[in-house]
């Protein structure tokens, strides 16, 4: 073979044992070894790769390993498939699900990219959406009474950033009755501490940027669902949408995922700790945390929670202009439009996460212009309260 033919064609792949990491495959097709078997793995007759938008080894190992979690005591297998980040795991399974003249009913206190996406997005496909309070049962049921069209139940419990908690049980039970597919994010709790598929809800999304990643470099997400009859429907969402999720961004989150558990007990002593120090403070006038017996969703959240995770938000007395002065004079934290990572950060929820949200919904749902929302890290427990401390005495 010429030179140059030498340097173009791939080297000899022949791996001897296996390796101890899941390997990056960084390619984006397979080679057949005939024509039958490219056949045949494209007629569905074969099992076999054949291009990465379609499947890749390192992120199908990743996608089966989070639909295990999510499906750890319950009977079915499950499947997961790993998309290009949390947005794209929504909106890839409602195109699936969903088709013209069907109604999603959601809480109306959602994660803001989330209800921009439903109102900008998915109403354009003819797909009605009802933003409701899913505090009261007798709204809810009031509404799929008289609405046949409801094909889908959506809820995000904790909620970003009220943590605001959906009754998971009774939406599942009331999907079940009523013939409607019950759909949850469950990004905030991650499997390890809150499995929705225990409590009978059909299907888990996640933005895995968050917890499950928990370093902050990667951004995907995640579709689970626990009945494999859905399962080409979804696949083939994903790869006609192309929605699919990238080898490095997958093997990022699989190295993360690795100390979940320790990370989320971590952050949950360390988040319940400073939830309760700043209940008691004198210049605190709210905080939202689950596992704070003063929120108004504690008995839910206990239910199905094995802790309360990472999350919290907070208002000080003086509103935005305090909170403004509060931000700037954080040190330690830092100020950053994400959640889960190992470290500590801070969102200004009205101002990003929920900027495009009308004043008065924010309101409605605890989202005020002086909210402030704290991802607690796992740093130690004294450094982050005295961070917080001192910026509460320098913004007065
Ligand atoms: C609860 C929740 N779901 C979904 C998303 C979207 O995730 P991604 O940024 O990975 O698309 C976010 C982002 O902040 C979120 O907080």
């Amino acid at each position: 073979m010429n030179i140059k033919s030498i340097l173009v064609q791939e080297g000899k792949f022949s791996p001897t044992t296996k390796p101890h990491n899941l390997p990056i495959f960084a390619t984006s097709s397979f080679n057949f070894e005939h024509i039958d078997q490219g056949i045949n793995i494209f007629e569905g007759n074969e099992e076999g790769h054949v291009y990465g938008r379609y499947g890749n080894p390192t992120i199908e190992t990743v996608a089966e390993k989070i639909a295990q979690l999510e499906c750890y005591d319950i009977e079915e297998e499950g499947f997961g498939i790993m998309v290009s980040s949390g947005m794209s795991a929504i909106s890839t399974l409602l195109f699936a699900l969903l088709k013209q003249g069907d109604t999603i009913l959601t809480q109306a206190n959602l994660y803001g990219g989330t209800t921009e996406l439903l109102r900008k997005f998915i109403t354009k496909l003819g797909v009605k959406i009802e933003f409701i309070d899913f505090a009261s049962k007798d709204l809810i049921e009031t509404r799929v009474k008289n609405d046949k069209s409801i094909k889908l139940i959506y809820c995000e419990s904790p909620a970003n950033p009220s943590l605001a908690c959906v009754d998971l049980q009774y939406i599942s039970d009331l999907c079940q009755k009523n013939d409607i597919l019950s759909v949850i994010d469950n990004t905030f709790p991650t499997p390890y501490l809150q499995r929705p598929f225990n409590f009978g809800i059909d299907f888990i999304i996640h933005s895995t940027t968050k917890y499950i990643n928990g370093h902050g470099n990667s951004i995907a997400g995640v579709v689970i669902g626990k009945n494999r009859d859905y399962y080409q429907t979804l696949l083939d969402a994903m790869k006609l949408i192309g929605t699919n999720c990238n080898p490095f961004d997958a093997w990022l989150v699989n190295s993360g995922m690795k100390t979940l558990a320790l990370r989320m007990d971590a952050h949950s002593s360390n988040a319940l700790e400073i939830a309760c120090r700043l209940f008691k403070h004198e210049e605190i006038a709210v905080v939202n945390y689950p596992f704070l017996p003063s929120h108004r969703d504690y008995e839910i959240a206990s239910k199905q929670m094995q802790a309360g995770g990472g999350m919290l938000s907070f208002e000080l007395k003086g509103g935005i202009e305090r909170a403004i002065r509060f931000m700037n004079a954080i040190q330690m934290s830092s100020l950053a439009p994400t959640l889960g990572d190992v470290d500590t950060l801070i969102l200004h929820p009205a101002s990003m996460s929920h900027r495009n949200i009308e004043r008065n919904v924010r309101y409605e749902n605890g989202i005020t212009d002086g909210l402030i929302r704290m991802s607690v890290g796992i740093e130690h427990i004294e450094d982050i309260f005295l961070d917080i401390e001192k910026a509460i005495e320098k913004s007065k």
